[in-house]
């Protein structure tokens, strides 16, 4: 059985992430390959308990080094114990973030620096990638819009300001051009068919077989 493929979905707040990666599962799905969909931090029991933690509470709740702990704590158990044996099922996993939001997030917008997030990043990860990821760019001030009529409680996160969307939005570009073989950048500002098809596209363009599969 060839091993699945991991796909993971970043972006500032209130991109659409979510809503694409439940699409893309659902094409993938209907194109006969056995998809699942998770998201970080979260995915496994243990990982969700850390997600509860770390997102709720006050901004200043927790410093940016423990919100980077408290990620690759959640991460190294999802990783373990849910992504890779799905992955060596054959199954395909889509997760909704992972570890370029801590890079862009704790590394960059939080200012622990590169060097230390990517230490921690090797020292619990190892080799382990995503074989594709989708970045979904979106205007700053768009994107916190988004955030505020969406209609859901906000996170510890989603409270920040607009000068800390617009970091970020910057970090996520910079890791983008830093990783230009994993990571495909889209304009999550289009429509909802529009963004499906960029993120069908790139997937058929890194998987050429695909292309009759998912009508792209
Ligand atoms: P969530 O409500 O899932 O946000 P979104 O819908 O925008 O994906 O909350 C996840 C929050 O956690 C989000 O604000 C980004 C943040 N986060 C980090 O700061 N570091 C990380 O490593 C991960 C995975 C998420």
């Amino acid at each position: 059985m060839a091993q699945g493929k991991f796909l993971t979905f970043e972006g500032g707040e209130g991109a659409g992430k979510t809503t694409q990666a439940k699409m893309l599962a659902g094409a993938l799905e209907k194109a006969g390959i056995e998809t699942l969909l998770t998201r970080e931090p979260g995915g496994t029991f243990g990982a969700e308990a850390i997600r509860d933690l770390v997102l709720s509470g006050t901004s200043d709740r927790w410093s940016g080094m423990t919100e980077l702990l408290l990620m690759y704590a959640a991460r190294i158990d999802h990783v373990e114990k849910l992504i890779k044996p799905a992955l060596d099922r054959g199954v395909w996993v889509i997760s909704d973030r992972f570890a370029d939001s801590s890079m862009a997030y704790q590394g960059y917008a939080r200012g622990l620096g590169r060097d230390r997030v990517k230490a921690v990043h090797e020292s619990v990860m190892g080799g382990f990638e995503p074989d594709l990821t989708i970045l979904f760019d979106m205007d700053a001030v768009l994107a916190q819009k988004r955030v505020e009529t969406r209609g859901e409680d906000l996170t510890r996160f989603d409270a920040e300001s607009l000068d800390f969307h617009k970091a970020l939005r910057a970090a996520f570009l910079e890791i983008a051009g830093d990783n230009p073989d994993r990571i495909v950048t889209v304009d999550a500002d289009g429509s909802r068919g529009n963004v499906h098809n960029a993120i069908l596209f790139a997937l058929t363009k890194a998987h050429p077989d695909l292309a009759g599969k998912l009508g792209a």
